[in-house]
Parts: C-alpha cells; structure tokens; sequence
C-alpha cells in the first residue's frame, strides 16, 4: 500500500506483528471479552462491579459513551459508567480515577478496561502511522479489598498547547464528518512522530521519576516496567535515562504494535500470566499519547 519495507518497521519501531478486530466486531466486543475475564481471574460477579471505566479514542459511537455500551454487552447493569479519553495514557488516567474513587471510600469494585479499534482509524496511504496501530483490549479489576498492597502512586499531566501533533480531527462538532470523507484525510489518524518521539522520552522519563519519588523508592527497587507499546526506541531511551535493567522491560510491542489505550493492560496482564510478577514487587507503568498526555502508576503487586 506504501512505499516502506519489514526491515524499516521493525529496526525503527519494533514492530513484527499487528491484530486487526474481527470483521463484524467493533471496540465494545473487544472490551467485554477482557472485561469478563477480568471478572473471572478475580472471581468476582459482573453484578458487583460499582463502577466500570472505559478508556478510548474510538469508542462505537459519538452517543452514549463507549462504557455505556459495554456495560449493556458485559450486563454490569448496576455500575455507573463512564469514558476517559486521553489516548495512549488512556489507561493509566482511569486507573487513577478509580484508585481515587476506592481511597475516598466512594466505590469497591471497578472495572477499568483500555480498548482500541485503531485499525478503523488509520489511513492507510500514510507510512508514517500506517504500519504501527493495532487493536486489542485489555482489562483490569480494582477492588478496596486489599492485603496492603495495589496502586502506590500515580501521575497524570496533559499538553493541550500541542493537541494538535496526533489528532482525528474530523467526525466530531468541529469538521463533522463530511469534511473527513472528501478524501482529505482528516477522518483518519495524523500524528507529527518524530516531535512526539522527543517529547515522549522526556515526559515518560520525568513521570516515572514522579511516582518512584512519591512512593519513596528508587528506580532499583523497581521488579517490572510495563511501558506503553509506541516504540521501541522510545522504551529504551526511557530506561536508559532512569538507569533500569533492560531485562527488567515487559515488551510484546513485536506482536501488537501500539494499541492505544489498550497498550499497557494487555502488557500487564501477559505479564502476569507470564508469571513475571510476584506479591510484593514493585510495577511501574508509564504511557504517553495525543492531548498530549502523560500517565505513570506505581503498582505494588
Ligand atoms: O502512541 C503515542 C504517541 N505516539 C508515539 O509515541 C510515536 C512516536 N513516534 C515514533 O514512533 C516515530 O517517530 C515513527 C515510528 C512514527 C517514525 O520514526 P522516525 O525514526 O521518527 O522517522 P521520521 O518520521 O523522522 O522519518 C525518517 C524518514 C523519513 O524520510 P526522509 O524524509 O528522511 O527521506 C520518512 O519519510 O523515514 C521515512 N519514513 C519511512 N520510510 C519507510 C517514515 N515512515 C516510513 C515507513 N517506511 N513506514
């Protein structure tokens, strides 16, 4: 479709592989399969769940929020629902509302699940970001009842003055959509890569320092980095500046490529089912994405 090659894409991005939703299938079916098995792995009925979250850029509809839509397919029909949209720190960002919600005592059980169609948003004569999106779901269930251990500490900061770097700028109040399907591209994503490639490291890098600082520890205590899937370099040159053991870098950007909001769970629960996190390690996940946002969570497993 563009003029690139395998040998650019994986030595540039470390990308091999890439998942593509099932024809007929769309986010909120992707997101009640990782929902549900969240529920499963934690044994805990779907009736229980208080609240579910849903972080997206490409939710099924403009109206209701994406969660609402989960939350009919999953039947979690006594939780409220609600959307976060902030991109690749989608994730983290809800993550640090529903540990605000469990420490102010205001909920027990909330689903948090990161969920991307992208492949339905990418434009496909663009070889600058046609060869990295995927889609893929992953969720994650937090819950009061704890042995002392869970969500140390979290760090969530936005750029809005460089919003417009990663954008779908049509579809939406603004450009409605329209304007996008004359062929201008702007129904599909833009992203400025290599301004955001800098901007990435910085932000990762202090962010991570943030949540380690807050928690009291250093980057030695860390067992396991999950980092967002953008690009491999960006993850290197990250725990290069925080001085961390590359060994110590959960990575399956190969087979997924960047999955948005829904990069760090999946990452985190192949970790977990790869049985690389043991009670009482030391997590420390960190995302970066269009806004521009930044999100770091310090885990205590
Ligand atoms: O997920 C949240 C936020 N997003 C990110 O974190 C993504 C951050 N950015 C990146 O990962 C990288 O910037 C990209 C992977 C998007 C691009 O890699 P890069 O090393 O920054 O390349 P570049 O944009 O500086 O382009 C270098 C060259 C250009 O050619 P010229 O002008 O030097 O002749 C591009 O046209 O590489 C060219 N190029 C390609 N060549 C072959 C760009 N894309 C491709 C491609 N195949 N797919």
């Amino acid at each position: 479709m563009v003029d690139t090659s395998d040998e650019w894409i994986v030595s540039r991005t470390g990308i091999k592989e890439r998942r593509v939703c099932e024809n007929g299938m769309v986010g909120s079916d992707m997101a009640v399969i990782a929902c549900q098995k969240a529920l499963d792995n934690a044994g805990v009925s779907v009736d229980d769940v208080d609240i579910l979250i849903t972080a997206t850029v490409t939710p099924d509809y403009r109206l209701p929020s994406q969660a609402c839509i989960v939350q009919n397919k999953l039947g979690a029909n006594n939780a409220a629902a609600l959307d976060v949209v902030a991109a690749c720190a989608g994730y983290i960002n809800g993550l640090s509302i529903a540990r605000s919600f469990i420490e102010s005592g205001m909920y027990k059980n909330i689903l948090v699940v990161g969920v991307e169609y992208l492949t339905s948003i990418t434009d496909y004569t663009d070889r600058g970001t046609c060869i990295l999106f995927g889609d893929g779901a992953g969720a994650t269930l937090i819950t009061a009842e704890t042995d002392g251990n869970g969500v140390v500490s979290t760090y969530l900061k936005s750029d809005g003055r460089l919003w417009s770097w990663l954008t779908v700028e049509a579809g939406a109040c603004a450009k409605p959509s329209e304007y996008g399907v004359k062929g201008d591209g702007s129904d599909k994503i833009y992203m400025n890569g290599s301004d955001i490639f800098k901007v990435a490291v910085r932000e990762m890098t202090k962010a991570s320092i943030k949540v380690l600082e807050d928690a009291g520890i250093t980057a030695d205590d860390v067992s396991l980095v999950v980092p967002h899937q953008a690009n491999i370099r960006i993850i290197d040159a990250i725990v290069k500046r925080l001085k961390i053991d590359k060994k110590k870098v959960f990575l399956n950007i190969e087979k997924y490529g960047n999955t948005s909001a829904a990069s760090v769970p999946l990452a985190l629960d192949e970790a977990n089912h790869e049985g690389l996190l043991h009670k009482g390690d030391y997590v420390l996940m960190v995302a970066f994405g269009g806004g521009l946002t930044t999100g770091a969570a310090l885990l205590r497993w």
